[in-house]
């Protein structure tokens, strides 16, 4: 069985960056929009009996990349592929995991049943909001993590007494997997979100004082959550300029602004996304090797333990 690579138009540089480290060519794919505003996609060679990768990460427009991705899986499996792989790094609707009052829909749980209806067999993702993504997914779902590739980067720039920092109490055990890394300890941000884009701190937990921080999360949106944890750190006497790493450099509203505040520092993300911005000071850790590896493993039925995000 083939191995076989086709890119959505979500990110074309990351899909053909993996193609190159895998050795493969992506599948020719034909985009077209109907005047009412429907997408039309086809594939332009056969993929029978092949086992397919859909590269398609769910950036803005979210919806737009999730009904693209359905629509290329709904075409590899009625062109009669092996098995469909749906490889989504940036995860839409993963944080709505719960409902936080009634009258709202699990909506991640709604993605992937769609998922599964359009014949995705399995789906690999980078660091999901929660891990207990993998539990309401009716399909196998491979959690990968870049935090041995953010903590490479980032390693030589640490000073000795950082702490490392969780925003929210939803990323301690990522700050965890930081804090381990890169043997530090950690200390954990009280959030409240206020809106969307605005979040409300309630307390630093840790000892923060008189110490340089990094600041750790799966993904960065509109920075409110990054700006809250920096006002937080001052009022506890940690040592600016306060150093960043996310996985998801999702970067949408008054984010740019937000991140170029004067106390922070250096920040890093990984191009799970296309980049949206032009004058951040961020340095880009590149996803796709991981994602390679993790193809590559998957395809040859090969363990993957130390690739993923368990906890
Ligand atoms: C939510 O809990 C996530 O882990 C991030 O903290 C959040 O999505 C960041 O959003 P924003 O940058 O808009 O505060």
């Amino acid at each position: 069985m083939a191995l076989t690579l086709i890119a959505g138009t979500a990110h074309p540089a990351l899909a053909a960056h993996v193609a190159v480290r895998l050795g493969v060519d992506l599948v020719p794919v034909s985009h077209e929009r109907f005047p009412d505003g429907e997408q039309h996609v086809a594939l332009r060679r056969s993929v029978r009996g092949e086992d397919v990768y859909i590269v398609q990460p769910m950036s803005s427009p979210v919806d737009e990349r999730l009904m693209e991705l359905l629509l290329l899986a709904d075409a590899a499996r009625r062109a009669g592929a092996s098995r469909v792989t749906a490889v989504a790094p940036y995860l839409g609707y993963a944080r709505q995991d719960r409902r936080k009052a009634a009258g709202e829909p699990i909506s991640a749980r709604v993605v992937g049943g769609l998922l599964q209806a359009a014949g995705v067999d399995r789906l690999v993702t980078i660091e999901p909001h929660s891990t207990t993504l993998e539990a309401m997914y009716p399909i196998p779902v491979l959690m990968l993590t870049a935090v041995p590739a953010l903590t490479e980067a980032l390693r030589a720039s640490i000073p000795p007494d950082a702490v490392v920092v969780s925003p929210d109490l939803g990323a301690v055990r990522l700050a965890e997997r930081y804090g381990a890394a890169l043997g530090l300890p950690v200390a954990v941000v009280r959030k409240q979100r206020v809106s969307g884009s605005e979040v409300r701190v309630q307390a630093v937990a840790g000892d923060v004082a008189g110490r340089h921080a990094l600041i750790v999360d799966d993904m960065i949106t509109t920075g409110g959550t990054i700006e809250a944890s920096v006002s937080a750190l001052i009022q506890a006497r940690a040592v600016p300029p306060f150093l960043v790493a996310a996985t998801h450099a999702v970067l949408v509203g008054p984010a740019e602004e937000r991140l170029g505040a004067p106390h922070i520092g250096r920040v890093w993300v990984t191009d799970t996304l296309a980049p949206r911005f032009t004058r951040l000071p961020a340095q880009m850790v590149e996803a796709g090797p991981l994602l390679a590896e993790a193809i590559k493993r998957l395809h040859a039925e090969a363990a993957l333990d130390d690739l993923e995000a368990r906890t």
